[in-house]
């Protein structure tokens, strides 16, 4: 694993920025995976400026996200779909087609975790994978005694992870109760992995995935067997390393 530690949130976006532009520049057919949340926000205004100001394209990139709510409309504003696109697919050249989602529909959520896996496996896999970490070392919704073997499936939220996202939605009522996420072993696939984490908070989950044990406990540890994952952590993420 590599630990680059920078001194703000935007001089490690640069950094994963030029992962991902090489990324972009060297394949026919790239396919980037993307995370929500706040973790990944500068990375993506750094690319949408290169688009804007460098001409880099992504006219030829396909993107696939981590994880989608159950019971949300794919338009639903918090709906990852609909999450993703504003904060990064609609200001780029990327053809909204191409930008895949799980099928969140509950009427189709049994097997939409194996049609995910279709879906990935057809478009060749994914190159770049985007990470952000939860807290307690979750990576997409996959919460501590995760399966380290597990693929796309329906997740129970913690109440923990409900609370913390009830602050997107109206009320706590209003954020769903399942979601669909890649599993460990899924994210494993990607050819390279870039994880992004600032704060203090984040200290301890950074800890336990770089140094710890390889655990459910903290399943952001798995990535520990990955052989080309780039952590990018800001000195108070760092603070806790050896
Ligand atoms: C997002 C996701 C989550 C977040 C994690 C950290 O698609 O799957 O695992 O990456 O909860 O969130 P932030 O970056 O908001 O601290």
């Amino acid at each position: 694993m590599e630990v680059v530690i920078g001194q703000s949130a935007e001089e490690l976006a640069l950094y994963a920025a030029s992962m991902v532009r090489d990324v972009v520049r060297s394949k026919d057919h790239p396919v980037l995976g993307l995370a929500t949340g706040s973790s990944p926000l500068p990375l993506y205004t750094e690319l949408i400026r290169a688009h804007r100001d460098e001409g880099v394209s992504f006219a030829h990139v396909s993107a696939v996200t981590l994880d989608e709510y159950v019971g949300l409309p794919p338009d639903h504003p918090q709906s990852y779909h609909e999450v993703i696109r504003q904060e990064f697919t609609r200001h780029v050249d990327i053809d909204d087609a191409r930008v895949f989602s799980p099928d969140g529909d509950p009427a189709r959520a049994m097997d939409a975790g194996e049609r995910y896996e279709k879906v990935l496996s057809e478009l060749g896999g994914v190159d770049v994978q985007i990470l952000g970490i939860g807290t307690d070392g979750h990576i997409a919704f996959n919460e501590p005694g995760s399966s380290l073997q597990s693929r796309t499936r329906i997740k129970t939220l913690t109440d923990q992870t409900r609370s913390d996202n009830a602050r997107f939605f109206g009320s706590l009522d209003e954020v769903p109760i399942h979601a669909l996420t890649q599993g460990l072993d899924t994210i494993l696939d990607a050819r390279r992995v870039v994880l992004m984490a600032t704060g203090q908070a984040k200290a301890q989950a950074i800890a336990a995935m770089v140094e710890g044990p390889m655990s459910a406990s903290c399943p952001a540890s798995v990535l520990q067997w990955h052989p080309h994952v780039t952590v990018c952590v800001d000195e108070a993420a760092a603070s806790l390393l050896e």
